[in-house]
């Protein structure tokens, strides 16, 4: 394979990460004066100073590749569009809102760093492997600080609302996972037919069955409260629905991509179930606690066999880029 290839290749991703990275920076900045908690604000200002080198390193990366400011311009917006339809649905307004969202946009990144270390490896570019393997770690061990401070961002929610009816709470998180539900129905559906790779699109398949069950649960507790789902939700779900399959078909490497928002939104959905169960717990609700415990479980499932077809993703990425040139 011609090096100029892999080059473009590797400039690609980088370019990608490198828009990440700026979109972390921007929301690393303004997460503060949200997170409600003093614990928490030291976790997010400790990844800002780790984001700022992350996004240098990037750049250095790009700079030794000879990418033209031109280039890491024109392809901002992609990655921008991608963040913008995962967190369309999430207002990061609330401490755990902001905890969620940042779990989610963690794991994002990570899959973005696993497919460009890939790239690097087949492409025998010894520095961006090394960087994004470090840098790859450093999200995992932020979403893993993340996920050790579930209960903080749920007292400073309820905290800062001043919840006086734990009740009316439990109801909207009820909604919300069930909002995100109906999200993850959609992707699903689409998601087989745009996927390009068999072992994702099987795993969508099963994973479908499974949400349709999620959805079906969280119904039932939102009925046992005397409650039904949002309708502007709804409504807003379909709209976004018809963004999803235009942009992923838009995208030269989709299943890369497809791969890397799913595990996104599993992540997501992940961090709904945990602030569900806590709220739950709260106010009495086992068995609303027990059943989010139990979907969270397959949420985790279905993220980690996502991650499993990766290499699948990648390998396919290349091969394409190659087929196309050469
Ligand atoms: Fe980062
Ligand atoms: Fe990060
Ligand atoms: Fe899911």
């Amino acid at each position: 394979m011609a090096a100029n290839t892999f080059n473009e290749q590797l400039t690609k991703y980088l370019t990608d990460v490198h828009s990440i990275e700026e979109q972390a920076l921007a929301q690393l900045r303004l997460a503060p004066r949200v997170a409600g908690d003093s614990e928490l604000r030291r976790v997010f200002a400790e990844h800002l100073r780790e984001t700022e080198d992350q996004e240098r390193l990037v750049r250095e990366q790009l700079d030794r590749l000879g990418a033209t400011p031109s280039t890491v311009k024109d392809v901002a917006g992609r990655v921008g569009g991608w963040g913008m339809i995962l967190f369309a649905r999430v207002n990061p307004d609330t401490p755990g809102k902001l905890a969620m969202h940042a779990y989610s946009y963690e794991h994002m990144e990570l899959a973005a760093y696993e497919l460009l270390r890939r790239i690097a490896e087949r492409a025998g570019d010894r520095a961006v492997y090394d960087m994004a393997q470090r840098i790859g770690s450093q999200e995992r061990a932020m979403a893993d600080r993340l996920a050790g401070n579930w209960d903080r961002a749920v007292e400073a929610s309820l905290r800062e609302k001043g919840a006086e009816d734990i009740g009316k709470d439990l109801v909207k998180y009820l909604r919300d996972a069930h909002a995100l539900e109906a999200q993850a129905l959609q992707l699903l559906e689409t998601g087989p037919k745009i996927a390009e790779l068999e072992a994702l699109a099987e795993v969508f398949r099963e994973h479908l069955e499974q949400t349709r069950e999620h959805q079906r649960l969280v119904d039932g507790r939102l009925a046992a409260h005397g409650s039904g789902p949002s309708r502007f939700h709804a409504g807003a779900m379909r709209a976004g629905a018809i963004n999803m399959g235009t942009f992923f078909k838009a995208q030269p490497d989709t299943p890369a991509k497809l791969a890397g928002f799913a595990y996104a939104f599993e992540a997501l959905e992940m961090g709904a179930y945990e602030l569900l169960t806590r709220v739950a717990r709260r106010a009495g609700d086992e068995e609303t606690a027990a059943m989010a415990e139990r979907i969270l479980a397959e949420e985790r499932m279905a993220g980690q066999q996502i991650a499993a077809t990766w290499d699948a993703a990648a390998e396919l990425a290349l091969r394409e880029t190659v087929g196309g040139r050469l």
